[in-house]
């Protein structure tokens, strides 16, 4: 049976809007009918795509969904436009500048009955996909820890928000979702050192539902870009670099001792060290392929936005932590913590 062609619309033709629009304009089933930015298209990356200034002029063209990838600070207003209209619509990350905008979202789209999802993009990079799939099957035993760094240059045109619901909300995000359980506590501080009114660096410790410690080192201040995500259990430790999208194993030593004092600590020693063949799918076009299926009402994964919100949440959390200097808890009043993802068992 044909499938039918999906119109999509893309808002925002900046660093990531021309990314979406790459692939949009190639993808399956799909095809790109208009972009809107009222800066125009300077580059060329709308692909012959006609480029709209004004939303009614972009909704005017019949649209299936649309991409929504301006800056974060308009998220909301753009959104309530498009569940006002019908419009499916992915929304990138964050979701919102604030957990109450990201709830209006939430809301709305609801209210609509339209799919909407939320461009966390790291939850489709190959390696932290293996990553979340070992830990399902019990590869490390117990989880201890989670450690991400996510580190690298200024980024000038970002200038609505802070790192923090900028770059640390893929950390949050990745987090919960590759362990499968909420954030319960936080501890932050933030400095600002670029002058502007957000901050630019932050470190984060805090506390997973079912005991996992978490650390998040994130800035916009090293000339040295990372993307690191370590996972330290029972049996060793994964890490994940999402840069060049590896997976790496690194096992506890089996050794054996005949020093009977030494048999009863438990620490670990130094074991083999594996780096797993993945296949390699780019992200962005991983996550607009389960996107477009949703709309088609195909069952597949996509972040919700319920999941966005969440994220946004413990951002905020993450910045009241950091100006009262004192540990944040998440944890919801009385009623027990929904899991961001759904318990493995279910799955
Ligand atoms: N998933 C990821 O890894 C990732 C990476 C980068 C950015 N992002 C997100 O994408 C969004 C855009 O970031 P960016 O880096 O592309 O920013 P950018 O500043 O490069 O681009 C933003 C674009 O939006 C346009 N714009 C301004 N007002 C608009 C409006 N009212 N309607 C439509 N377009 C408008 C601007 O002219 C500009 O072209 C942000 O929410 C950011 O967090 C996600």
């Amino acid at each position: 049976m044909s499938r039918r062609t999906l119109r999509a619309g893309l808002i925002g033709l900046g660093a990531m809007g021309h990314n979406h629009a790459r692939v949009l304009s190639s993808l399956d089933g799909v095809e790109l009918v208009g972009v809107m930015d009222p800066a125009g298209d300077c580059t060329g990356a709308s692909r012959n795509t006609p480029v709209v200034a004004t939303l009614p002029e972009l909704l005017a063209l019949g649209l299936d969904y649309a991409v929504v990838a301006c800056p974060t600070a308009l998220h909301e207003e753009v959104g309530l436009v498009l569940a006002e209209n019908g419009v499916p619509a992915l929304i990138e990350k964050p979701l919102a500048h604030s957990a109450t905008a990201a709830q209006r979202l939430v809301d709305a789209f609801d209210r609509a009955g339209l799919v909407a999802g939320v461009g966390h993009i790291e939850r489709f990079n190959p390696a932290l996909q293996s990553l979340r799939s070992r830990l399902e099957a019990g590869e490390l035993g117990e989880v201890f820890q989670v450690v991400t760094r996510r580190q690298g240059p200024f980024p000038h045109r970002i200038a609505d928000v802070g790192v923090v619901k900028d770059l640390a909300t893929h950390d949050i995000d990745l987090t919960s979702w590759v362990t499968g359980h909420p954030y319960v506590s936080v501890s932050a501080r933030t400095v600002s050192k670029s002058g502007r009114p957000h901050e630019d660096m932050v470190s984060v410790v805090g506390d997973l539902s079912d005991g996992t410690l978490v650390s998040h080192l994130v800035n916009w201040l090293s000339p040295h870009k990372e993307r690191y995500t370590a996972v330290t259990g029972e049996r060793g430790c994964l890490v994940a670099d999402t840069l060049t999208a590896d997976l790496t194993f690194h096992a506890n030593g089996a050794v054996t001792t005949e020093w009977e004092a030494l048999r009863a600590f438990r620490g670990v020693a130094e074991g083999d060290m594996v780096r797993y063949a993945i296949p390699k799918r780019e992200p962005l076009l991983v996550e607009h392929e389960r996107f477009r299926d949703a709309v088609e009402g195909k069952a597949t994964d996509i972040v919700t936005l319920d999941q966005g919100l969440r994220t946004v949440k413990v951002a905020e959390a993450v910045l009241d932590s950091a100006r009262r200097k004192a540990s944040v808890s998440l944890r919801r009043p009385r009623t027990p913590a929904a899991p961001l993802v759904k318990p493995r068992h279910a799955e």
